[in-house]
């Protein structure tokens, strides 16, 4: 069971609600801001998912008391709709920043438009859910899954990664909590948001660099070159520039 946390915040995770198991931590704090009991900050952690959610309406599957599964409640933050992508970009980049302190730096990248990989694998995945009235953006679920304890290495060709597998040793999870829930609460009062957006860009997987990919349906080398406030990647292609949305290019793990 992860020990109490913690925090040397402000309101990111000053409030903690633990359980050992529940349908899924993104549904338990839309359920809690629903009954208005959601403080800024609320974070809901969990042992156990039995309906853990990923992007696409896909499952996020992870071993009983091994990993990190958490959701941090935004409330009423009033944001122009713009803001539900810069939230991405910042929340990767907390998420990457707290795990490139664990590992060689240079193995460690986002995989756009919001997973970490280590060394080629997926580590972690992010499920952030906006509330919307009219055009601003009300409330926000921040759902983080980390893998830290389990293993995926007797999975043949299973593309993903966890602490375990690449430190060969237990990793406590306390610490990673902590420091994530400072490091989200640091960058969210970061003004600097041109500083945050070079980061997230800087940091993709395959910026500036070749790499496969599939788009219109063929395999393509290609190479990102930005990344602008929607979410779409410029990526190069035969020498020329495409502007593409989610679901229109895909990225070929090597
Ligand atoms: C993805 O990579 O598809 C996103 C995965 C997000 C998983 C986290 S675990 C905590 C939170 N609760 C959920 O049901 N999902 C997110």
């Amino acid at each position: 069971m992860i020990a109490k946390i913690n925090p040397n915040t402000q309101y990111i995770g000053l409030n903690i609600i633990y359980f050992n198991q529940i349908d899924s931590t993104n549904n338990f704090a839309q359920q809690f801001l629903l009954e208005n009991k959601a403080e800024n900050g609320t974070t809901i952690i969990a042992e156990e998912q039995i309906n853990g959610r990923g992007q696409q309406n896909k499952t996020w599957i992870s071993e009983p008391f091994k990993n990190i599964a958490m959701s941090i409640i935004l409330t009423q933050h009033n944001k122009q709709h713009e803001y539900a992508f810069f939230l991405n970009k910042l929340i990767c980049l907390s998420v990457f920043k707290v795990i490139k302190n664990q590992f060689p730096s240079n193995l460690v990248k986002i995989k756009w438009p919001n997973d970490i990989f280590v060394d080629h694998k997926k580590i972690a995945g992010i499920l952030i859910e906006n509330s919307f009235s009219g055009k601003t953006i009300n409330n926000s679920i921040l759902g983080i899954g980390i893998n830290i304890n389990q293993s995926f290495n007797k999975i043949n060709n299973f593309q993903a990664n966890s602490f375990f597998d690449i430190l060969g040793k237990e990793t406590k999870r306390e610490p990673i909590v902590k420091e994530l829930l400072e490091t989200i609460e640091k960058d969210l009062e970061n003004q600097n948001t041109t500083e945050i957006a070079e980061q997230y860009e800087q940091n993709l997987y395959h910026y500036h660099t070749k790499g496969m990919f599939i788009f219109a349906e063929q395999k393509v080398i290609g190479s990102i070159q930005s990344c602008d406030e929607y979410g779409r990647l410029n990526v190069l292609i035969n020498n020329t520039q495409h502007l593409l949305s989610h679901g229109e290019i895909t990225t070929i793990i090597e």
